[in-house]
């Protein structure tokens, strides 16, 4: 099911054809891309949410990705060739966790240039949300585009403070 203004509309989020390009400032899956990693053909479906999200976001839209994948398996996703996003990570432990928490939830966690958690990092919760803001960057042409599906392009993860 996807929301879409007030409306709610059954469709595959695999094939959102009945909308054209960058018609939506916005996107946000919280559950949707870990519902399609335990289907069959996952990485071929994970990598199609992906580039339809891009597909309908407006250059400087911002994907909300809310998930249990870290950034180990979330990241390579969001990083396929052909999408070019700025990457915010923020990773809040589930309500009611009663562990207790050396950082504010609420200050992003830095990426690594690899787009990793930073050594050592270890989420208090075990079974923390991992919530990624992914802004579509401006700059891939058609052509890059291109030649990222043909291995050429190199995806970028910014880190936090980079500009
Ligand atoms: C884990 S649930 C999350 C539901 C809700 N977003 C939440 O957070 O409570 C995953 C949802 O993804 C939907 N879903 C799975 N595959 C889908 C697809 N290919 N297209 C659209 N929705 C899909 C399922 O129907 C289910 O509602």
């Amino acid at each position: 099911m996807i929301g879409c203004g007030s409306a709610h509309l059954r469709m595959d989020v695999r094939d959102m054809s009945m909308f054209p390009d960058e018609s939506f400032d916005c996107a946000i899956d919280k559950g949707t891309l870990d519902s399609l990693m335990c289907g069959v053909d996952a990485p071929l479906s994970a990598a199609q949410i992906v580039l339809e999200v891009d597909r309908l976001l407006k250059p400087g839209g911002v994907f909300i990705l809310i998930t249990y994948g870290d950034p180990s398996v979330s990241v390579p996703h969001l990083n396929q060739s052909g999408c070019n996003w700025k990457i915010v990570l923020y990773i809040l432990p589930r309500p009611g966790f009663t562990g207790k928490i050396r950082r504010h939830v609420l200050d992003p966690v830095p990426l690594t240039e690899r787009g990793r958690l930073p050594d050592g990092f270890v989420p208090e919760d075990p079974d923390s949300h991992y919530v990624y803001a992914c802004e579509k960057m401006q700059g891939l042409t058609a052509c890059e585009k291109m030649q990222g599906l043909t291995g050429a392009a190199s995806p970028t993860v910014e880190r936090q403070g980079e500009e």
